[in-house]
């Protein structure tokens, strides 16, 4: 199947590690040019480069997604070197698990800086530029904490839940527009190499190391299809839903999950 995205300019945000790294990594052997979009560039300069082995044009742009001028900037430095922006994928998130009421504000600030304004502002700095072209895609990484919610991610999930019903709530402002918005939620999707998890990755964080191998056994059999998720599951979603073979598919929340949510 030829998804067409050759020539395409898209903006992947914290594909830098894990996650954002199989994504930038996919879209790599499709033959767009990929802005790597991330706070932390020397690993997003080690991601440009992996993708740019296998063929990929990724360039690095250091931005934080919390802040509009970082963001403003990056979307301007996209299109003086690409000219347009087709794609954006909003894949930035950070959690920490933590009881709510044994949370402390920073940390509620932090998730809703992040998960929540992060899509707001980088969604919105695209937007003039796509509807003007008439063309556009956004795809946001939200989580099964956002359909369901999960124990000790209140705040997390409720950013999540938020993402997901913006983008419902797009889909429908901006169909008009050719431009289509959808939201991918992960499973729980480790790392498959510390390398491939860059130093602000929530992978390196006190929470991952309670992640043993026999938590993550017990983990997987929460899941019908007995395993954890790998970062490329997630980014073939991801690429099909950018390619203009998932038209016409808009508004729309996909678990990539191995059925831990059935919705
Ligand atoms: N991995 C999972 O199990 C899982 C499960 C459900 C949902 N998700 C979601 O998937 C997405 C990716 O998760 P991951 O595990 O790959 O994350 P990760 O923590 O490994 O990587 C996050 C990346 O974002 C970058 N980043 C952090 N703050 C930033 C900022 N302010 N501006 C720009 N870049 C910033 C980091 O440098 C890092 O490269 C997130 O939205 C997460 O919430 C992940």
């Amino acid at each position: 199947m030829d998804l067409n995205l050759a020539g395409k300019a898209v903006i992947v945000t914290g594909g830098g590690s894990n996650i954002g790294r199989g994504i930038v990594l996919a879209f790599a052997r499709e033959g767009p040019n990929v802005v790597i979009a991330d706070i932390d560039e020397v690993q997003a300069q080690k991601v440009a480069k992996e993708a740019n082995d296998l063929g990929g044009k990724a360039i690095v742009i250091k931005t934080d997604v919390t802040d509009v001028d970082s963001v403003t900037a990056m979307a301007k430095k996209t299109l003086e070197q690409f000219g347009k922006i087709d794609v954006l994928v909003n894949n930035v998130g950070w959690g920490m698990d933590r009881l709510f009421i044994e949370k402390p504000r920073t940390e509620w600030e932090k998730e809703v800086n992040i998960n929540f304004w992060g899509v707001i502002n980088c969604t919105r700095v695209v937007l003039d530029h796509m509807i003007e072209q008439k063309y556009g895609k956004i795809i946001s990484i939200s989580s099964d904490a956002g359909r369901m919610g999960e124990y000790r991610e209140a705040v997390y999930a409720g950013c999540k839940g938020g993402v997901i019903a913006m983008s419902k709530t797009l889909a429908r402002e901006l169909g008009r527009y050719g431009i289509n918005v959808n939201v991918v939620c992960p499973g729980m999707t480790l790392p498959e190499s510390p390398e491939h998890a860059g130093e602000l990755s929530m992978w390196k964080s006190p929470m991952a190391q309670f992640l043993t191998p026999e938590v993550q056994e017990k983990a997987a059999k929460a899941y019908p299809l007995r395993r954890l998720g790998k970062p490329q599951d997630v980014a073939n979603v991801v690429v099909f839903l950018a390619s203009d073979v998932a038209s016409f598919i808009t508004g729309q929340t996909i678990s990539v999950s191995g059925g831990y949510t059935m919705m």
